[in-house]
């Protein structure tokens, strides 16, 4: 059915391109592609980034205009997964109706190239950096991939020592070889921490080796393809750093056929000015006692978190392993009032994170629930075997049903201050919890 279908739409190019292209109508990519596709699609489509193939100019574009118009056609591309009734986010990748028609009509065209006068100045890219760093902090030394393997999350302790408090308005993590580097995390390890107590710094211990502690720890930089920096000014807010952190990258590699070594790092761009307001990285509701059963092609797991003050949501990114279908968040106000913040698909290839148009007060006694679903069955494509009862676990093939949250808060209290766990996250592990039509939550829709 799908090579009959593309084997009408070549047909109709090659009669499009038969007919001549006069008139003022003719879409080119000079004059109508390029400019949506350095919008949205040159981040990651662009020399040494994660994407197979350049859509920066013309020559290297053109062969591949079917998979593009099919691609957007589907809305494989770009990836996003905020259906409708989310909220609006600011880094919507999302193409238009209009975007789609003009680049279908391009190849449909026959994928014309235009005049070279009519093309937009090239898109700048800042040398690799999408932010100026006050300060770069790379791993002291690399990490050798091998061509083929399947390779554990690894840890880094790196020692920064922080010598004072610092205030953060921006960071990017960037990896340093781009095509083996699926994402990632930098975190602020307190002192005092006994995250990584024992490891020697530099050194990359894999999750079996060095259990995951980051309760005290907060992710200051992430990378996901096509991500770029994170800014954390909102008002007068910025990500703070105490006196005495220290780092660690948290990795996951895949390998590409080829040995490699990666060195990634992390830029900061400080902070100026006074900060009655604090933005900080947590944990949202978590379902650590989540049970799916063997081959459950749609198992429901409900999570919740309660806040214990006010602070203001503005960004959130749902996490699942290969089994994760779809997520969604919900707030139940004290008033009885009730929001979806997003809703969608869930690919575990993208960990999306999602910024908020309008940040969501919070108020004191608001409950976050979190609705996800898990595909155990053999028709997920991604899942390693049907016949396993899934459980929590940090492994790709244990699950996590979690959505990490940005909030942005009186600067007085610490991050951990700001919520606890409620209804089905106090569960114990593997207690199976409630499905959505059970759950007693006041106000309910
Ligand atoms: C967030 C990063 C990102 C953005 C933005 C993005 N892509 Fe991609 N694209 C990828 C990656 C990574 C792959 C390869 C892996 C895959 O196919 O999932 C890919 C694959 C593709 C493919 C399939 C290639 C094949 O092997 O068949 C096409 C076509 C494509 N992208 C077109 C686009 C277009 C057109 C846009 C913009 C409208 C876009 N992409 C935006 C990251 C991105």
């Amino acid at each position: 059915m799908f090579s009959v279908l593309s084997r009408v739409s070549l047909a109709c190019a090659i009669a499009t391109l038969a007919a001549g292209t006069a008139g003022a109508a003719t879409v080119t990519f000079n004059k109508d592609v390029l400019p949506i596709f350095q919008n949205r699609c040159q981040s990651c489509h662009r020399p040494g980034e994660v994407a197979p193939m350049s859509l920066v100019a013309y020559e290297s574009a053109r062969p591949w205009a079917k998979a593009i118009k099919a691609a957007v056609v589907a809305r494989k591309m770009p990836p996003w997964f905020a259906d409708e009734g989310s909220r609006h986010f600011t880094n919507d990748q999302k193409l238009s109706d209009a975007e789609i028609r003009t680049i279908t009509a391009w190849v449909d065209g026959g994928a014309l190239e235009g005049d070279r006068k009519d093309a937009p100045p090239p898109r700048h890219f800042e040398d690799g950096w999408n932010l100026k760093p006050d300060m770069v902090v790379e791993m002291p030394n690399s990490f050798h991939l091998p061509a083929k393997a399947t390779i554990e999350y690894q840890f880094m302790l790196v020692k920064v020592n922080f010598p004072e408090d610092v205030w953060i308005s921006a960071a990017e993590m960037r990896p340093g070889d781009a095509r083996v580097v699926h994402h990632g995390e930098v975190w602020v390890r307190p002192p005092g921490s006994k995250w990584m107590a024992d490891a020697i710094p530099g050194k990359a211990y894999s999750q079996s080796q060095m259990r995951k502690e980051a309760e005290d720890s907060e992710v200051i930089g992430k990378y996901n393809p096509g991500l770029g920096a994170q800014n954390f000014v909102i008002g007068d807010s910025a990500k703070f750093i105490p006196k005495g952190s220290d780092l660690i990258f948290e990795l996951h590699y895949t390998t590409m056929g080829k040995e490699t070594d990666d060195r990634t790092k992390v830029g900061f761009v400080f902070a100026k000015g006074e900060h009655k307001t604090r933005y900080a990285m947590s944990y949202g509701p978590q379902g650590r006692n989540l049970v799916i059963a063997p081959g459950d092609p749609n198992a429901e797991v409900i999570s919740e978190l309660t806040m214990a003050q006010e602070a203001r949501l503005v960004y959130v990114q749902p996490h699942m392993h290969v089994r994760g279908k779809d997520y969604e968040l919900r707030l139940y106000y004290p008033t009885g009032e009730v929001q979806t913040v997003i809703k969608g698909p869930f690919d575990f290839n993208w960990q999306l994170g999602y910024d908020l148009a309008e940040p969501l007060v919070l108020p004191k006694g608001t409950r976050l629930v979190g609705i996800s679903h898990f595909d155990n069955s053999p028709n997920n494509p991604n899942n390693p075997d049907a016949t396993q009862k899934v459980k929590w676990g940090p492994q790709n093939w244990d699950e996590m049903s979690n959505c990490f949250m940005g909030f942005v808060f009186d600067s007085k209290y610490k991050p951990q201050e700001l919520s606890f766990y409620s209804g089905p996250s106090l569960l114990p592990a593997d207690a199976p919890g409630p499905t959505m039509s059970a759950l007693k939550v006041p106000g309910k829709k």
